[in-house]
């Protein structure tokens, strides 16, 4: 009989392992990746292979977790600190991640980072073969921490279905083509059969990096490479649209957004939600609403900015100086224009569950997005999910992919602290009938273009992918 496994592979698995008093626990994660993909790899033989977020100290405890994983059909890559930080820490996000998101003098190209990223992606590819893959299976991998993983996979099978998807943007050619080891990542990629991106844009550049940098040939969006074609395609991922409106119509996130709304005197209320990365323009925000404030002082005591910052990359050294800075423009703000009564700036350093996040989403009057750089935003598609039944102005930074998906935000140049402070003042005074109208154009998008509706194209795709090259070969 033959087979038909998925196999999905990510750096992190959609749980995490921590010990507590000795005892070691599965943490789920909350993230879209894991709902979207929830239903598949916990089908029958299917599986999720990835870090799970823990250095085991034995192998008794690596036996204990493999087994804790097993039932839920997940396959853990152990990672020893030292592979962590040249793979993870060090190429990944000192060298990909900077250039991948347009900082190129952020960029560390160290050669042991880039011999320890080459030698995880091996330890995940002879993971992935243990697991007795075949021709009929399909495997989709996830993001730039494994992008020479297609390659070590069709290494040892030329038939399986390949698919790989950059949750982060691609940059333009010639900022690619600065990184040294610029042709081993494109030839690691071209190892898939689909290779897609958020975007039209980031299709384009990656299509630009093969043709200028690797001369190879194409036609339409379709690579030639060593004797395969390789499909090169954009499918903007959504979120899980159901969870997030679902809890916005719940008494008790009805009743805790209200609780949050009074603590603030019902004032106007911004929201920002990001990871802490210099790519999220956390502190080109900042000058923004203090820029608002000097210029605007009738919007002083009315206005609140809540700012979410979730602690992430903490050993990367450019996180850790972001970190200060924020803590630093923070307090200057508050401390020059608050009063006994207000607090411009309400600042957490933290992670919340997807209860509290929702109630702010509710609860909030703006959402305010200034990435400089992002693949898809996926905050400011919660933001969204969660205004069915009530209004909001969301401001969207044009450099972010949602911004050439949605329609009816308003979009700024997150630059510009001019541009940002002007949006404000119009989402401050918008009336609530536009408010409405923008809020149900981008709410249609969402909804239609959930998660769920990504993964089946995604997979529909890489199927017919598969069939044309079976005949391909046939002829
Ligand atoms: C981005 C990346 C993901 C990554 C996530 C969290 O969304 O696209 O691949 O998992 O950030 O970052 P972390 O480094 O903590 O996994």
């Amino acid at each position: 009989m033959l087979r038909n496994r998925t196999i999905i592979i990510s750096n992190r698995l959609p749980v995490r392992i921590e010990r507590h008093d000795g005892e070691l626990h599965v943490i789920p994660s909350e993230g879209g990746l894991a709902t979207g993909l929830g239903s598949i790899y916990k089908e029958g033989e299917n599986i999720w292979i990835g870090w799970p977020g823990f250095v085991p100290d034995n192998e008794e405890e690596k036996q204990e977790v493999s087994e804790k994983l097993k039932e839920l059909n997940l396959i853990p890559v152990f990672l020893t600190e030292e592979e962590l930080e040249g793979y993870y820490e060090g190429f990944s996000n000192e060298v990909l991640w900077p250039i991948f998101h347009y900082h190129p003098s952020y960029a560390v190209y160290d050669d042991s980072y880039w011999n320890m990223y080459e030698s995880v992606n091996k330890k995940f590819a002879e993971i992935t073969v243990a697991q007795d893959i075949a021709d009929n299976d399909e495997v989709w991998i996830h993001d730039y921490q494994l992008m020479l993983l297609p390659k070590f996979i069709r290494a040892y099978n030329s038939k399986i279905g390949i698919g790989y998807f950059q949750h982060i943007p691609f940059p333009p050619d010639e900022l690619f083509r600065g990184i040294p080891w610029r042709d081993e990542l494109l030839k690691g990629l071209l190892g898939a059969d689909l290779i897609a991106f958020h975007t039209y844009n980031d299709t384009q550049h990656f299509l630009n990096a093969c043709t200028h940098i690797l001369g190879l040939s194409i036609q339409n969006n379709c690579l030639r490479s060593g004797g395969r074609s390789v499909y090169v395609e954009v499918f903007p991922m959504g979120i899980d649209y159901d969870k997030f409106n679902d809890l916005a119509q719940s008494e008790e996130i009805q009743t805790r957004a209200k609780e949050i709304r009074t603590f603030y005197n019902n004032r106007k209320f911004v929201l920002s939600i990001d990871r802490l990365d210099y790519s999220k323009g956390i502190l080109e925000r900042l000058r923004a609403f203090e820029f608002l404030l000097k210029t605007h002082p009738e919007v002083q005591n009315e206005v609140i900015l809540y700012m979410l910052v979730v602690p992430s990359r903490d050993n990367v050294p450019k996180y850790k100086e972001l970190h200060d800075e924020i803590n630093r423009m923070v307090g200057q703000i508050n401390a020059v224009f608050g009063n006994n009564e207000w607090t411009p700036i309400s600042y957490f350093y933290n992670s919340f569950d997807v209860k509290e996040l929702s109630a702010l989403y509710v609860a909030s009057d703006i959402c305010l997005v200034t990435s400089l750089r992002d693949g898809m935003n996926l905050v400011c598609k919660e933001f969204i999910a969660s205004k069915e039944n009530n209004n909001g102005v969301l401001i969207l930074s044009e450099m972010a992919g949602a911004s050439k998906e949605l329609i009816g935000p308003i979009l700024v140049n997150p630059h510009s602290k001019q541009q940002i402070c002007e949006a404000l003042m119009t989402a401050i005074r918008m009336p609530a009938q536009e408010q409405r109208k923008r809020m149900d154009d981008s709410l249609e998008i969402v909804k239609k273009f959930n998660i769920r509706h990504w993964v089946r194209l995604f997979f529909k795709r890489l199927r017919e992918i598969k069939s044309i090259q079976s005949q391909e070969r046939a002829r």
